[in-house]
């Protein structure tokens, strides 16, 4: 059975820098105050009304296919990983088709909504894809525009200072050379958790799940369940996260994952070459360094630069660490993600 390997990776952020500074405007929050918890000095927003969730996707994606020696038309399957879709339905996955031009209808497409390990999930699924013989050529792409959906008040802050937009891609392929390309992954989660960190409205449940007052939910009897009314008031339709219980979760799930990755493979965290964690908190990553004991140059981080992009932020880190050189063929490199759902995931590659 063959293993799939990245043949391209692309990865795409907008031009607008916005500084810790900058959302000083808004929000009562500083740059010290974001620094100091989440190592986040700016991030990128992207032209509302010219660009959006897919039209990202889609920069991403045109990289990564032309980086394998393929063209749009060559792809056989789309995954894309968003939690900011362009629409409520359909998903981002046919979009991005049509804004690629791949007009053959033999390709099918898949939405991924794993939030913070969509990217994860997403690789995973295409993996089984290529290993099966199934596609010869799938695209995986995780990509956001958190910046139209954010609360910039005070109450939305614990969240809206962490969040920016961008996107990745990869282009996977079968390869027959062993012990290359994607050993394993893993993924795993835990819904008793999944208002922990959400949007809540709208939706179809209408206050089932016990929310109904606290969420300010529309009484009628039919047909307004997806009715912003009154959300406004209590921020249903922003994320809302605990972000204390996410982050002493991630610490340990994180390390968890990666270990089953390793465990999995008969590894041990010193043969990684480089870890790609999802960019959640510098906190977190530090954290997870420290747990396994890895040293500044197997571990990438950029939230620095971008802030949390959620589904795009693994791809967007593995495309920068491979750039710039600091991913080299033969090294082993680990993805691991963490985040609403909970779902978390992990994957070890073989470069
Ligand atoms: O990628 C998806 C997964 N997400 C994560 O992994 C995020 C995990 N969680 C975190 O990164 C952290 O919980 C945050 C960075 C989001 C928040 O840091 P924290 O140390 O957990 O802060 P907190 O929410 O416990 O809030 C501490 C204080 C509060 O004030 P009081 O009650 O102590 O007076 C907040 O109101 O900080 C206040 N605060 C802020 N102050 C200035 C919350 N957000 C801000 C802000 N600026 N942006």
């Amino acid at each position: 059975m063959p293993h799939a390997k990245i043949a391209g990776i692309g990865c795409y952020v907008p031009e607008r820098v916005v500084t810790n500074h900058d959302l000083t405007a808004f929000i009562e929050t500083s740059d010290e105050w974001i620094q100091e918890r989440t190592g986040i000095k700016e991030r990128r927003y992207a032209k509302k009304h010219e660009e959006t969730t897919t039209t990202m996707g889609a920069r991403a994606a045109r990289i990564a296919i032309e980086r394998a020696g393929i063209t749009a038309e060559d792809v056989d399957f789309i995954i894309f990983a968003t939690l900011s879709p362009d629409y409520y339905f359909p998903g981002c996955g046919v979009l991005l088709q049509r804004e690629l031009g791949v007009t053959h209808c033999e390709a099918g497409t898949l939405d991924i909504r794993n939030q913070c390990s969509g990217f994860l999930y997403a690789l995973s699924v295409g993996n089984q894809f290529v290993r099966g013989g199934v596609y010869k050529n799938v695209l995986v792409v995780g990509a956001e525009m958190h910046s139209m959906g954010l609360d910039f008040s005070t109450r939305g802050r614990n969240v809206s200072v962490i969040f920016g937009d961008g996107a990745g891609a990869v282009v996977l392929q079968p390869t027959e050379e062993p012990g290359q390309g994607i050993l394993t992954t893993h993924l795993h989660s835990n819904g008793t958790e999944a208002e922990q960190l959400a949007v809540i409205g709208p939706g179809s449940h209408g206050g089932y799940y016990g929310n109904r007052e606290e969420y300010n939910f529309p009484e009628s009897e039919f047909g307004d369940i997806f009715v912003y009314d009154g959300f406004e008031a209590t921020g249903a339709h922003f994320p809302n996260m605990n972000g204390q219980l996410v982050f002493k979760t991630a610490v340990v799930k994180f390390p968890e994952v990666i270990m089953e990755a390793l465990n999995k493979t008969g590894y041990q965290p010193s043969d990684i070459d480089m870890l790609i964690p999802h960019q959640a908190n510098l906190r977190i990553s530090q954290f997870v360094q420290k747990t396994l004991g890895l040293s500044d140059e197997k571990i990438f981080n950029n939230i620095q630069k971008y802030g949390n992009t959620t589904a795009a932020s693994v791809p967007i880190a593995l495309c920068e660490a491979w750039e710039t050189g600091k991913i080299k063929a033969g090294d082993l490199v680990c993805l691991a993600a963490f985040g609403s759902g909970f779902t978390w995931g992990s994957a070890l590659i073989r470069w």
